[in-house]
């Protein structure tokens, strides 16, 4: 096992490291079966449920999470009915859940899996990394919670606990620091079902006690007395991580088109952001209310009245969309759009959150405004 110590920290060798990992291992199994949340994904699950559970937790909370997951699954309860589902039914269970190429990517592996795995997952870390959307985090939480395997599985949460424990400085925006924690800890990873509940007992001491920011909970933790940054007072030294590249801020202009009561959609081109989903005409720049009808009129509409909607923002992760809204009452329905009402673009229609406020304020104008 390597020691995953700095080379300019070296406050034991690096060999007492490896014992304080292997000590923290030992500790953490200790501690988890007595604080262990029954979530969804935790009742006995099947290596299907596992590997969607950790796609939807990528990047999204718990909370938000479980409703989704007990809906996906409870209409796609397999690999196979999930290589079956037509994209746009597949995407309008994802809705409002964010960065919607991981739908995509559980689809196509599920179509890899029925034809070329026999519909099931592979008990391998390494035949998993070579599925779609599945990268070394999530190979290893598949392979360890699903399969007993001994495979770490390195995210934020653990990286925290780690480089707290052993007062590590490196940056974990890096790889390589990754990396080198994955492999420390692969060198003290049991197998079998303690291999699945070392991984969610690290997972649960992120989320639950070595909380990240000015917030950790050491009181609390089956750690602290092995703690390096604990010992030193330091634990909010730990992570350092590198200042990532501010998010570059675009104008849009979000046109509700309306002609009686239905308004026009369509869907966004196949690549980029929020590919493939629906949206309700959106262009470029900030456009002021005096200039939406020219633009109208090159869609074939004519306008008798344009009444804004305000401005609402959407951040996404390396962009934040400024966003101002206008309401179009047009006096034909032109072609190039889906003209639907608000109830049938709510039950069928993949909308973006980052448009839902605009229909939501549809809804609430046409409840307190009718005619
Ligand atoms: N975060 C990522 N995977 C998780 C899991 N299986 N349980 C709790 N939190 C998680």
């Amino acid at each position: 096992m390597k020691s995953i110590l700095p080379a300019d920290r070296t406050p034991a060798a690096p060999l007492q490291a490896d014992r304080l990992l292997q000590d923290a291992v030992v500790s953490v199994l200790r501690w988890y079966p007595a604080v262990r949340r029954m979530l969804p994904w935790r009742r006995s699950p099947s290596p299907y449920q596992i590997w969607v559970s950790e796609i939807m937790l990528q990047q999204t909370r718990i909370d938000t999470v479980i409703p989704y997951y007990t809906r996906f699954l409870k209409e796609l309860p397999d690999v196979a009915s999930l290589a079956a589902v037509p994209d746009d039914r597949l995407l309008k269970l994802w809705e409002g859940l964010g960065y919607y190429s991981r739908a995509r990517n559980l689809k196509k592996a599920a179509v890899l899996l029925m034809r070329e795995y026999g519909g099931r997952l592979p008990p391998s870390a390494e035949e998993l990394r070579k599925l779609p959307g599945i990268g070394d985090y999530t190979a290893g939480a598949i392979a360890s919670l699903a399969f007993g395997l001994p495979e770490p599985a390195v995210d934020g949460n653990v990286l925290r606990v780690i480089t707290r424990l052993t007062a590590c400085g490196d940056d974990i925006a890096e790889q390589k620091t990754k990396r080198r924690v994955s492999e420390a800890l692969r060198g003290c990873y049991p197998e079998g079902y303690s291999a699945g509940l070392l991984t969610e007992g690290l997972m649960e001491l992120g989320e639950t006690v070595c909380l990240p920011n000015g917030s950790p909970r050491c009181d609390v933790c089956p750690l602290s007395a092995l703690c390096r940054a604990h010992r030193e007072s330091r634990e909010l030294s730990f992570p350092v991580k590198s200042a990532k590249a501010p998010r570059r801020a675009e104008e849009k202009t979000v046109l509700l088109l309306r002609c009686g009561t239905r308004y026009a959609i369509r869907r966004r081109p196949a690549a980029g952001l929020l590919a493939g989903l629906w949206e309700f005409p959106t262009v470029d720049g900030a456009l002021s209310a005096d200039q939406v009808p020219a633009l109208a009129a090159e869609y074939g509409l004519s306008v008798f009245r344009v009444t804004p909607q305000g401005s609402a923002k959407h951040i996404f992760t390396h962009v934040e969309w400024r966003m101002s809204g206008y309401l179009l009452d047009c006096g034909e329905e032109a072609p190039g759009f889906l003209w639907r009402t608000p109830e049938e673009i709510l039950a069928s229609f993949p909308l973006p959150t980052a448009f839902r406020s605009w229909q939501r304020l549809l809804s609430e104008e046409k409840a307190g405004n009718p005619g």
